[in-house]
């Protein structure tokens, strides 16, 4: 049986062919990683850390599918509101004295991060590409951070969004 691979090997499959949101998403990882290994006196800093991060990776995932006139930009951003009401429910539960449930946030986020990257963030800049470029971005990945399809992400189930078909170039 093949076994999933550890959280932060997939950062490698979350990059996406744009500059900015694969930095965006380099540092999405590195807030992550923060938050997991936050004792829990640092855990209220690194969750500031990762909605102040969240809400400017959107902002700038937003604003780059509004001036390209990206198709599904209302149901992309509708899944980053998800997410950061979530964050921020969380730090409210925190503020209550609730530690444990900022460790599940960080799973939730670790869950939920590929299958957005991979689907709705990787149609942007596939979109991007072919409106200024005429072709799909190529991303490079080391092999050994290729993410086979789990229970918790099959491919067929994280699309609640319609698909963006894209012309051959
Ligand atoms: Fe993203
Ligand atoms: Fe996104």
């Amino acid at each position: 049986m093949q076994s999933e691979p550890a959280i932060f090997d997939r950062v490698e499959m979350c990059l996406v062919g744009h500059p900015a949101i694969d930095d965006a998403h380099r540092e999405f990882d590195l807030l992550l990683q923060s938050m997991v290994a936050a004792e829990e006196a640092g855990l209220g800093a690194a969750l500031d850390a990762m909605l102040n991060h969240a809400e400017a990776h959107f902002a700038l995932e937003e604003e780059l599918m509004a001036r390209h006139d990206f198709p599904a930009r209302e149901c992309h951003a509708a899944e980053h509101g998800r997410v950061l009401a979530s964050i921020r429910e969380v730090s409210a539960l925190l503020r209550e004295g609730d530690a444990d449930v900022v460790r599940e946030l960080a799973q939730a986020l670790a869950d939920w991060f590929p299958g957005h990257s991979d689907y709705m963030d990787a149609s942007v800049a596939n979109w991007i590409t072919k409106k200024t470029a005429g072709g799909a971005p190529i991303v490079l990945r080391r092999p050994a951070a290729r993410l086979a399809p789990t229970a918790q992400h099959p491919t067929t189930e994280r699309l609640d969004c319609v698909t963006v078909a894209l012309e051959s170039p």
